[in-house]
């Protein structure tokens, strides 16, 4: 991806998210409150003007959205069902004894803001490349920070995710956690992916989560985008931010194993795809830090 660049995708969910607000039905699925929290951030971050905002509400633009999905069909819909996924995975957590929430690759994703001052025993973080991670800060700052959230920005394909921690002083590394990584996989290079699902492992204490979101792979092993799979596998090529990781799902089970997690399809509640996605979550497996460095 772009170095100086804030995340061109991050900007696209975010406001897709608005427009679904704007979309009948949408309510059922979106978590309560992220549209009003995502407009506020976008505006107040500076990652779009007020104007913008107020367009991507618009009825009309969600007649374009929808357009769009002739390349990707359901993707439009898609981010609803996957920051619903996402949040229940959180509640979930928290429900079980969690008291830590890790969001890597946050872009502008108001979970953390939103269920901080819900849940003011469990810490939550947010992890993004710098260029993103900044605007975002400055887009918290002035909707009122938190106490129990904490934004770093990092580039995790520069520094690992286990020094990144390491050296923050706030982070418990044998807290139950749940991490939450929601499209952010199929932007990282295979030796990353594996690398970052060993880290996330050591990071965390006995009965840690993470819930994830992948690409599947397509019989030409490439990430399967659907029909029109050359061409949006070049458009994200072209904007700086290419698909570059995808799993088969029957290969997910060794593929988390051997990544110090054990797949629980069970928790994920789902097996369909939204849009080009599928969702999953794994445990921590055991002991996984005393046999395995990171
Ligand atoms: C498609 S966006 C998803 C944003 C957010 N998870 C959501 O779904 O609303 C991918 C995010 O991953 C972040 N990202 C990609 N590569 C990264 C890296 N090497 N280090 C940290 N963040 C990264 C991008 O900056 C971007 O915010």
């Amino acid at each position: 991806m772009h170095n100086d660049k804030p995340s061109r995708t991050a900007h696209k969910v975010a406001l897709s998210i608005v427009t679904l607000g704007a979309k009948p039905g949408m309510d059922r699925i979106l978590p309560a409150g992220i549209v009003q929290a995502t407009e506020k951030l976008l505006v107040t971050s500076g990652a779009v003007g007020a104007r913008g905002v107020r367009w991507s509400r618009f009825q009309r633009m969600v007649s374009v959205y929808e357009a769009f999905d002739w390349m990707l069909p359901g993707q439009f819909e898609a981010f609803a069902h996957r920051k619903a996924f996402c949040e229940r995975q959180v509640r979930d957590g928290i429900g079980h004894g969690a008291t830590q929430i890790l969001v890597l690759g946050a872009g502008y994703d108001t979970m953390g803001w939103r269920l901080a001052p819900e849940f003011p025993g469990v810490n939550f973080f947010e992890i993004d490349h710098p260029a993103t991670a900044r605007l975002k800060a400055k887009g918290i700052d002035a909707m009122g920070q938190r106490d129990n959230l904490c934004l770093i920005a990092e580039d995790l394909g520069k520094r690992k995710l286990v020094d990144v921690l390491k050296s923050n002083e706030s982070w418990d590394h044998s807290a139950r956690t749940v991490i939450v990584a929601e499209g952010l996989v199929m932007y990282l290079p295979p030796e990353a992916v594996r690398d970052l699902f060993r880290q996330c492992a050591v990071v965390v204490g006995t009965g840690s989560q993470i819930a994830f979101t992948y690409i599947p792979t397509g019989a030409d092993g490439r990430p399967d985008a659907g029909r029109w799979t050359g061409l949006m596998l070049w458009l994200q090529k072209f904007i700086g931010e290419p698909w570059i990781w995808s799993i088969r799902p029957e290969e997910l089970d060794l593929f988390l194993e051997k990544s110090g997690w054990t797949n629980a399809p069970a928790l994920a509640g789902m097996t369909v795809k939204h849009g080009v996605e599928f969702y999953a979550v794994a445990i921590k497996k055991n002991g996984y830090e005393l046999t395995t460095g990171s």
